[in-house]
């Protein structure tokens, strides 16, 4: 599929594979969702560009040190289960400032509208790394990006531990610039909306609300 990124990687697999076990404790599950988080963001930031530096090393001479050049990053936890992701992707890009989104199902629509949002002054300026452990329909991803897109901002990327068929063609048809990063890509969504083989609720076992 177009602009999806499987993170095929053991510890990532491994980690999943623990997460989706029956007896996984609100304390495993959170802490796996913040090391698959810290993981993820290492994948996504990989196209970051880079510069070299002068600076003054060790032994007084000046050499040549590398930094990330001129980018600047939202982090955008969707509430409630994308908070569960953002220590982990904080951990990585310590100096990102945070911009929060708050969706719920519109009873005539049927769509998702945002009940609370509150992005960062210069979010235009800024790559927005959009969170969410599922993406399963893909209704609130879409209207994330959407509110992004509408506050003007241009590189937006997401980050989601597991990933339905569904959810990934909604979003490509949408927004086919918006790569997303996942660590599977799971089999479908069952009657209820639920992933299948997926994680069961996330944001249940990531606050304890089971
Ligand atoms: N949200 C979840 O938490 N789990 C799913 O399987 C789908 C949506």
């Amino acid at each position: 599929m177009s602009n999806l990124c499987i993170i095929d990687h053991p510890l990532v697999q491994h980690k999943l594979s623990l997460m989706r076990q029956q007896d996984c404790s609100t304390y495993k599950f959170r802490t796996l969702t913040n090391e698959l988080a810290r993981l993820m963001a290492y994948e996504a930031t990989r196209d970051f560009p880079i510069e070299d530096y002068d600076m003054m090393g060790w032994e007084g001479n000046i050499i040549q040190g590398k930094q990330i050049k001129g980018k600047t990053v939202t982090i955008v936890p969707i509430l409630r289960a994308g908070i569960g992701m953002l220590d982990g992707v904080m951990d990585m890009l310590p100096t990102a400032k945070i911009s929060v989104v708050g969706l719920q199902r519109d009873e005539e629509t049927l769509q998702p509208v945002s009940y609370f949002d509150k992005f960062v002054p210069n979010v235009s300026e800024r790559t927005a790394l959009i969170i969410d452990p599922m993406l399963a329909t893909g209704g609130s991803m879409v209207a994330t990006i959407d509110l992004l897109k509408s506050k003007g901002c241009k590189d937006i990327k997401a980050l989601v531990i597991v990933a339905a068929p569904e959810g990934v063609k909604v979003v490509n048809d949408a927004h086919p610039d918006v790569t997303i990063y996942t660590a599977a890509l799971d089999s479908h969504l069952n009657e209820n909306g639920y992933i299948i083989p997926g994680l069961g609720d996330a944001g249940d076992k990531i606050f304890g609300t089971v």
